[in-house]
């Protein structure tokens, strides 16, 4: 598949390097894509690097991996990506990212739905915004006890697809629900950055059962 990184720092780079070496055509982004070459190089031959709106136009699927704060700046570059995949990996953090992550924070809602709300006709899962970095690096594909990731979708068949990715690149991935019921994803919340098997993902998740 074509995968445009937008944000390619810890998780974006990570997740792009996974992906290249899955064998997808991965375009690593942002806003200074010259510094992004020697993580190209690291992903090999199906990696390169572009601008946020080339890798916005390159990818049917795109991974937002970005502070929360630059949501709104970023979907000014992309426009809306109508009929997209984005896999967004983003959390609100108000000592990083000022008033929307508080409004994020203290809002009833999931915070996805923030994330979402710029991007109303794309298809947006949010998924790998619970594990941490260094574990998304080096626990891809343990043999014993397979890492989960827990993903929260809308859309059937988009959901299968973002499926299948995380199975191809070592994980064992866990629905939890609609993005407006993923609550249980966001910080501090049960399932976040927790190595959970999935028995114990859905066990939260069926005693969480919204409604
Ligand atoms: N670190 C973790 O373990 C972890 C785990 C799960 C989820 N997350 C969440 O995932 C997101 C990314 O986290 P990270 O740790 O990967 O962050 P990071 O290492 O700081 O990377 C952020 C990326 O976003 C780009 N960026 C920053 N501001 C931007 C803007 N205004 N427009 C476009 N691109 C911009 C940065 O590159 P330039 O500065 O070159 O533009 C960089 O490539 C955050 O929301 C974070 O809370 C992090």
């Amino acid at each position: 598949m074509k995968i445009g990184i937008i944000g390619s720092g810890h998780i974006g780079g990570n997740l792009g390097i996974h992906l290249a070496n899955a064998g997808h055509s991965v375009k690593f982004s942002s806003r200074h894509p010259d510094q992004l070459k020697e993580l190209a190089e690291d992903a090999g031959e199906n990696a390169s690097v572009c601008t946020i709106k080339e890798a916005a136009d390159f990818g049917d699927v795109l991974v937002l991996s970005i502070p929360f704060w630059a949501i709104e700046e970023v979907a000014e570059k992309t426009g809306p990506l109508e009929g997209k995949i984005i896999i967004e990996t983003t959390n609100p953090y108000p000592g990083r990212d000022g008033e929307i992550a508080t409004k994020a924070r203290e809002s009833s809602k999931a915070a996805s739905t923030f994330v979402a709300d710029h991007f109303q006709k794309a298809h947006v899962v949010k998924a790998f915004n619970t594990i941490y970095y260094e574990h998304l690096k080096n626990q891809a594909n343990r043999s014993d006890n397979v890492r989960t990731i827990p993903y929260a979708g809308d859309d059937k068949v988009v959901l299968e697809l973002v499926e299948d990715l995380i199975r191809q690149i070592g994980f064992a991935p866990v629905y939890v629900g609609k993005l407006s019921e993923s609550h249980l994803m966001d910080v501090d919340q049960p399932l976040y950055n927790k190595d959970l098997n999935e028995a114990e993902v859905k066990e939260i998740i069926q005693n969480n059962r919204i409604g």
